[in-house]
């Protein structure tokens, strides 16, 4: 390796995930073991994903990054076990077109330069450390000339945040909780790709709140130091429920599928009341989304719309087919419409086709709603404007790809240095 000014980099897109089976608990805080398997969706990065351009370059002096523009720290545990494990995995990487040739032993020396972006607000609460370590894992695995596959890549990017793991692959992924004290086995495995159901279409309702929540790394501590029902829900529950979950995923049995994803978010916030001091994730718009989705699912005698919530007040709504999810659509923005200055496609983004189909692309349109036929009780009327402060309309996406378009590089391909 001469002493050259060349500036090597890889550009990727990672998507975000859903769990339908939650992760809540470490066995070890170190190598971030979980108490139980979990499941998710992946969710298509065209709407919600995190892109991230690495570096490396002789010129640069210390390892450096940026995230949504702004110079963060490198020096926490969690990035500095991912680039550590990394960089033991690097390979030989030549480009003859630009005068690249760094042999594995190399990656000791060299510094990186890590610039992320996330398509979506942070502050939105939707799981940004989940694509934010994949993304920097894959990007890096692709530059280093990684030889791994992504399972072993997902133990990786475990170590940064565990539910990043399951942001290695798309469609519906597993969180195998392992066995193995070192955690080599606790890795992350497709069980279905994205295209296996594609009926699906997930509504995401972002919602209002001034509270500043507890994080899922301090949250699930606090579980596992106090909740005994943590305890059962891992030794007794989530086993039988992953299987019961797998079947459904394969089968492509829905009611299923709503039965153990809505269960299993609901257990998960009530080990968080079960936690002391108790956590409260969910708030009274979160529980009034719950119970419109209930309501219906009972009317119609089969489930329609499956829900799921993190560890904040957003619901996941995950409806059957693309008819469901215009009429889920047509309900929600009747008892959550927009405040009246607010654009209709600044208020549901993402695949906001969907509007014209619920037609509700033309003025006065959420106005025109009438209530939902099964909803005969009070809860609530148009006077809840401005619960929700937007809806994302997505799917189940595909998983993690490097972007050969130089225009899409994060960082400048001559100084290294964010754009
Ligand atoms: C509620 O992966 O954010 O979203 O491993 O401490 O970084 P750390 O936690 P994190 O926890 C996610 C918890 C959850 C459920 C899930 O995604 O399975």
């Amino acid at each position: 390796m001469a002493a050259e000014k060349w500036v090597y980099m890889v550009t990727a897109q990672t998507p975000t995930n859903i769990a339908v089976i939650k992760y809540w608990g470490k066995r070890d805080e170190v190598r971030i073991l979980p108490v139980n398997d979990s499941i998710s969706v992946t969710l298509d990065p065209d709407h919600l994903c995190t892109v991230t351009t690495v570096a490396v370059s002789p010129s640069f002096d210390r390892d450096r990054m940026w995230l949504n523009g702004k110079e963060i720290s490198l020096s926490g545990s969690r990035y500095q076990n991912c680039l550590r494990e990394i960089r033991g995995r690097a390979g030989d990487v030549e480009d003859k077109e630009k005068g690249v040739k760094i042999d594995k032993k190399d990656w000791e020396k060299l510094h990186l330069h890590i610039a992320s972006h996330n398509n979506f607000p942070t502050a939105a609460g939707l799981a940004s450390s989940a694509a934010g370590f994949a993304c920097l894992v894959f990007s890096l695995a692709k530059l280093m000339n990684v030889d791994e596959d992504a399972s072993h890549l997902s133990a990786i990017a475990r170590q940064g945040s565990g539910s990043a793991c399951r942001s290695l692959f798309g469609g519906f992924v597993k969180w195998e909780m392992g066995s193995k004290e070192d955690g080599s086995d606790s890795i992350a495995v497709q069980l279905a790709d994205e295209k296996h159901w594609n009926d699906l279409v997930i509504i995401i309702a972002v919602v209002s709140s001034r509270q500043k929540e507890t994080s899922s790394t301090s949250g699930m501590r606090e579980s596992v130091e106090t909740s005994l029902l943590l305890q059962h829900r891992a030794k007794e529950v989530v086993p039988k429920r992953t299987l019961q979950m797998e079947e459904a995923i394969k089968n492509r049995d829905f009611a299923s599928f709503t039965q153990l994803s809505c269960a299993d978010s609901n257990q998960f916030h009530a080990v968080c009341l079960d936690t002391s001091p108790p956590i409260f994730y969910m708030n009274d718009t979160s529980h009034r989304i719950i119970s419109l989705v209930e309501k219906w699912n009972r009317s119609e005698g089969t489930p329609q719309v499956a829900y799921t919530f993190d560890a904040g007040p957003n619901a996941v709504l995950i409806a059957r087919n693309r008819k469901v999810a215009v009429q889920l659509l047509q309900g929600l923005l009747y008892y959550f419409p927009p405040k009246s200055d607010t654009d209709m496609k600044s208020y549901v983004v993402g695949d906001n086709s969907i509007l014209k189909e619920a037609g509700l692309d033309g003025a006065n349109s959420v106005e025109n709603l009438q209530p939902p036929p099964e909803i005969k009780d009070n809860i609530g009327s148009q006077d809840q404007k401005g619960e929700v402060s937007y809806f994302i309309c997505t799917k189940p996406g595909r998983g993690p790809v490097v972007l050969p378009d130089q225009t899409q590089a994060l960082l400048d391909p001559e100084t290294g240095l964010p754009k």
